[in-house]
């Protein structure tokens, strides 16, 4: 990309090619931890620079026309860290809600999480649902925060609500249809991610997202995420408008 003087980073980007922007993207912020290590610091700098990369990845996703932004924060196997890690984390996210949610709203974007909220700190859940409350009637960018979120955990709380349905007998085994299972998940609400990147060049779900990456694209660039910048997102939007997404059936170009 011709980086253009005098611009900044949004017109820069507005003044290179520009290609479709994916409606839902879905990211796993992978690499905070290796990012540190190689420069000789502690873990958690790495988180705290992972949240300037997550700053400018609302923004520029906002600014590009992106609908839905889901963001993998804390996943619930992410528990099994060293205490110190997982409260450092928790502090940062407390930290990341009271200095940035203003902004945010600013942005015209709304905010929700999906997770498990049951047994989550009062405080935390809270502020989160606080960032939910302020911008629920904003109309820009969806973004989404996957906090204590498994994909397994997310199927296994839907499918005990559709048995407890069938137990009162308000529903019947044949109405457990996939629409009605998707209606049961914590994204019921959200279109499936049509792009998942994934940074630090691991190439697995780590339990994100399950049911809805069935025919998501994946994208593994190799930096790692306080690394992952304006330009790394327009590369991976330019992969992923390069890409044939068939669905099962035949490419566009066959069919017609
Ligand atoms: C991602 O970075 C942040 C969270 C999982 C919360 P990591 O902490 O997993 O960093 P690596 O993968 O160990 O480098
Ligand atoms: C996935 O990354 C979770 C988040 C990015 C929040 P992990 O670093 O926890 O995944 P694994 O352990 O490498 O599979
Ligand atoms: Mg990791």
């Amino acid at each position: 990309m011709t980086v253009t003087a005098g611009l900044n980073v949004s017109e820069q980007v507005s003044a290179a090619e520009r290609v479709d922007v994916p409606r839902h993207v879905a990211v796993i912020m992978d690499g905070n931890g290796r990012w540190a290590v190689k420069r000789g610091l502690p873990r958690t700098e790495g988180h705290r620079a992972g949240v300037t990369s997550l700053r400018r990845t609302v923004r520029h996703c906002s600014d590009r026309g992106v609908q839905f932004l889901t963001l993998f924060s804390f996943s619930s196997e992410n528990w099994n860290r060293p205490a110190a890690e997982v409260g450092f984390l928790m502090g940062l996210l407390e930290r990341f809600v009271r200095r940035d949610l203003a902004e945010i709203h600013r942005q015209n974007v709304r905010v929700t999480m999906i997770g498990e909220r049951e047994g989550l700190d009062k405080r935390i859940l809270g502020l989160i649902e606080e960032g939910e409350a302020l911008t629920c009637d904003n109309t820009g960018m969806t973004l989404v925060v996957a906090f204590n979120y498994g994909g397994r955990n997310e199927i296994a709380r839907a499918i005990r609500r559709i048995a407890g349905e069938v137990e009162a007998g308000r529903l019947k085994a044949e109405d457990v249809t996939e629409a009605r299972i998707a209606q049961y998940l914590d994204t019921a609400t959200l279109p499936d991610p049509d792009l998942i990147i994934r940074t630090s060049g691991e190439q697995r779900l780590s339990n994100f997202l399950l049911w809805q990456a069935a025919y998501a694209e994946f994208y593994f660039p190799d930096v790692h995420w306080p690394d992952f910048d304006e330009c790394a997102l327009e590369q991976a939007f330019a992969a992923y408008a390069a890409r044939d997404r068939r669905f099962g059936g035949l490419s566009a170009k066959v069919a017609r």
